[in-house]
């Protein structure tokens, strides 16, 4: 027995077993963010993400300079996660790693690191999906969701709402035909000359300004999203309006800005409302890069008080791109004994399940 003042109450149950922390690692690589995180029986110990500026000057992701770059920050980035979590590599339990949607060139890098690492540590992997993972940061803080409850995953790829039956089975029940919400809001920043990626910056223009511009709603059957057409009724404007006012962008730009996110954020909550009344479903949460929109958080807390809904919006660092929310899948997962082959081989196209 050891002395009592030696004693490890956390770890130790009266000398019958001892307890193991579940200590995760979680790497994400999936597009132009080089994330790792370690998490410690569900508690996120360390969240480092390295965003590549690179992507700013040619006005979007250029996959073969994501690669690169991920390939350069991969080691510090999964050394710093270690160092401030204070776990010795020789007490992780596992390694959770994204093995899609997203750039091949980007995932390989991100896989190829976690295979490698596992096969040295002699640890299992465990394969997450970005999208899914993206649902699931919502259980790394309090106030965690109830099930069942609707999830609208909003990002620069992807626009989607998932049923959330519990942590383990999540369902697609609407998705975008065409473009992603974040995509529509970075391509009409790109027409106004704003940097990559522009949804920050029209958010905060939309702020100073008003919806006083009309662009035409999309009319899509059920769930599903399009955003296509408003995407080329956004170019068609601006270009008819420059011919008639070469002045018209600069002096009407926070205008503009607003009507753009005022149009997509009614597109985004129209669809939420419609599957909340079709599920039977007042739990709903957003997440995804566009969810730290003001507008979309702002039309979520309307529509919850108009229809008495609980909702959930994770933290503003959990919502874009980040590998604690893979960890979070990662993590349970591991309970539920899902574990990869190190045979893995990273999926572009790695789609959810669909109702
Ligand atoms: O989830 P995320 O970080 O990466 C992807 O998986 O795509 O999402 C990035 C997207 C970009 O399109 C970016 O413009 C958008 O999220 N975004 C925003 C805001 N913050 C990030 N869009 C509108 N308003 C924001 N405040
Ligand atoms: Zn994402």
């Amino acid at each position: 027995m050891p002395a009592l003042s030696n004693f490890d109450a956390e770890n130790i149950t009266f000398g019958v077993k001892r307890i193991e922390k579940t200590n995760i690692l979680a790497i994400e690589s999936s597009c132009d963010d080089t994330s790792a995180a370690v998490m410690s029986d569900g508690k996120i110990l360390s969240n480092v993400v390295a965003t590549q500026d690179i992507h700013k000057e040619y006005g979007g992701v250029v996959p073969e300079l994501a690669s690169r770059a991920h390939m350069e920050n991969i080691l510090p980035v999964v050394d710093v996660a270690i160092q401030k979590a204070k776990i010795p590599l020789e007490e992780l339990s596992a390694i959770a790693l994204t093995r899609g949607p997203g750039l091949l060139g980007s995932l390989i890098v991100g896989t190829g690191f976690a295979k490698g690492l596992a096969l040295s540590l002699d640890i299992p992997l465990i394969e997450v999906n970005h999208m899914e993972a993206h649902v699931l940061a919502h259980f790394i803080e309090e106030p965690k969701p109830e099930f069942p409850f609707l999830c609208l995953t909003v990002s620069g790829g992807h626009t989607q709402i998932v049923l959330v039956k519990s942590a383990l089975d999540l369902r697609v029940v609407g998705t975008t035909r065409d473009d992603a919400a974040g995509e529509t809001f970075d391509k009409a920043g790109k027409m106004m000359g704003l940097a990559y990626p522009a949804g920050p910056m029209i958010d905060k223009l939309a702020n100073e300004g008003n919806p006083v511009f009309k662009f035409p709603i999309p009319s899509v059957e059920g769930l599903d999203f399009s955003f296509s057409g408003l995407k080329t009724a956004i170019l068609y404007f601006l270009r008819d309006r420059q011919a008639e006012d070469s002045n018209f962008l600069n002096t009407h730009l926070n205008d503009i800005c607003s009507s753009i996110q005022t149009t997509i954020v009614h597109i985004l909550i129209e669809k939420l409302k419609k599957a909340a009344k079709e599920y039977d479903i007042n739990n709903v949460a957003i997440a995804g890069g566009v969810s730290a929109n003001s507008g979309l958080r702002n039309g979520l807390i309307e529509t919850a008080d108009e229809l008495d809904w609980n909702t959930f919006i994770p933290k503003f660092e959990y919502c874009t791109d980040n590998a604690a929310m893979i960890a979070m899948s990662g993590y349970l997962k591991y309970l539920d004994g899902q574990f990869a082959p190190h045979t893995i081989k990273p999926m572009a196209r790695f789609p959810m399940a669909h109702i």
